[in-house]
């Protein structure tokens, strides 16, 4: 790449998303640890998560959601010249997941780079790619949250086995002369917060061994009320100076886009920042906590579903391990129709090279085997549903499994 004075606007042009098929519901949780239906609902807003099967892998469905954004942006895949991709489940330590992308959607000139802030790993990576464009260092840019989740549980810790799913999401930021795209951005750190929500070992302070997986280190771990005061502080603070630094006031934003881990944080964000729910954006309900995949999930469905136009100021707002939090505030340019281009795209388009002389043990948790084995049809509602309110119609897209 070469360096390109000229001042640029990066445009939201491409989103897509991909959900595994399988399900896992509070009453498959309430068959395998002490929890109730009615506890997952009433603390999160959680009624059903998505499980990958056994031959997905982030990197495939990174490529899926990939493919999705890039037919909405209506370029080819090889004018995309840089990849970011945000999630804490790559496939492999090394190389990047985002490596493994770049081949697989057919692209040879990219950089490709994974990108570690945990849930908030999608906002840092399109901060990333608007300074990559706004410097004239790229021009179409590919950023992607996708998580695996599943595999790295204990499926015995309710605390923390309750929360989480699968899946991945996308979008292409392009350069234009044209105002709109990024208008404000905000990302903070707070490292106090290191060891609230962590995966002790398989890292070089504690590496891979017999006794890591005897004492169970290999797993997700939370301070549930911790994170829980951390998120409500700091969602509404940092999407407010995101929509300072664009100039704005609350009010001007049509839709927040927050990160789905629990819909009571989302409902503090909303009472942070005065706007009433129907501001915001929730899908937790259907997919649980899916770490860096959430917003860009959340924002596929929330254009493809009608709930945003041209013109639109919108919100994306997050917040992870580490402590993270970061939130963009972006003004919609494209015709949220072209969202049909991105589903006609099957996930059978993908291909994902594997290793030479080498296969991975069976990757399915046994408690999630028997789930994984469930036939039935995947159906993805789009509406936006708030839990415990009633249900809205259904949406005239239907979805079949091909197209999921
Ligand atoms: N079912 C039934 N009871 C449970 C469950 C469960 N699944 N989990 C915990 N409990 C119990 C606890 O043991 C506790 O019992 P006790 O009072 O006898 O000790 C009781 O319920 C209350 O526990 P709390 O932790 O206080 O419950 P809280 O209302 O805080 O809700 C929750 C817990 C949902 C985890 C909440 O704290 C939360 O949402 N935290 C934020 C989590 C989050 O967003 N994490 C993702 C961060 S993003 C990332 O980067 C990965």
């Amino acid at each position: 790449m070469t360096a390109d004075s000229r001042p640029r606007y990066a445009h939201l042009t491409g989103w897509g998303r991909y959900a595994p098929a399988g399900i896992l519901t509070n009453a498959d949780l309430e068959r395998m640890v002490d929890t109730s239906d009615e506890w997952i609902v009433s603390r999160t807003g959680i009624r059903e998560r998505r499980v990958a099967a056994a031959h997905e892998t982030t990197a495939s469905m990174a490529s899926v959601a990939a493919l999705r954004a890039i037919a909405v942006a209506g370029i080819d895949p090889a004018d995309i010249d840089l990849i970011l991709l945000g999630t804490l489940t790559p496939d492999y330590w090394m190389p990047a997941t985002a490596a493994l992308v770049k081949e697989a959607i057919g692209n040879t000139k990219a950089t490709a780079m994974d990108l570690a802030a945990a849930c908030s790993g999608f906002v840092y990576g399109y901060a990333t790619a608007q300074a990559y464009i706004t410097s004239g260092m790229a021009k179409h840019v590919l950023v992607i949250g996708a998580e695996l989740l599943t595999r790295f549980l204990d499926y015995t810790d309710r605390n923390t086995c309750i929360l989480f799913g699968d899946g991945a999401g996308a979008v292409v930021l392009s350069a234009s002369d044209e105002p709109g795209g990024g208008l404000g951005i905000e990302l903070t750190t707070e490292p106090q917060g290191a060891y609230m929500i962590w995966l002790p070992s398989g890292g070089s302070k504690s590496p891979p061994s017999a006794a890591t997986i005897a004492r169970g280190e290999h797993f997700i771990r939370m301070e549930g009320r911790e994170t829980y005061r951390f998120a409500t502080r700091t969602l509404a603070t940092t999407a407010l100076a995101a929509i300072e630094h664009a100039g704005l006031k609350p009010d001007d934003i049509s839709l927040i886009i927050p990160h789905q881990a629990n819909v009571r944080i989302i409902e503090a964000v909303a009472k942070g920042l005065d706007l009433s729910m129907d501001r915001m954006f929730v899908n937790v309900d259907r997919y649980g906590n899916t770490s860096a995949a959430s917003i860009p999930i959340a924002l596929a469905e929330a254009a493809n579903s009608g709930r945003i136009k041209v013109g639109d100021r919108i919100v994306i707002v997050a917040f992870g391990a580490g402590f993270t939090s970061g939130a963009v505030a972006i003004e919609w340019t494209v015709d949220p129709a072209r969202g049909a281009l991105g589903e006609a795209i099957s996930p059978d388009a993908v291909h994902v090279r594997p290793p030479l002389d080498w296969d991975s043990v069976d990757p399915i948790p046994e408690a999630l085997a028997e789930i994984l084995a469930r036939p039935g049809p995947v159906p993805l509602d789009l509406s936006d549903v708030v839990p415990g309110e009633p249900e809205p119609a259904a949406h005239p897209i239907a979805h079949s499994a091909a197209r999921r």
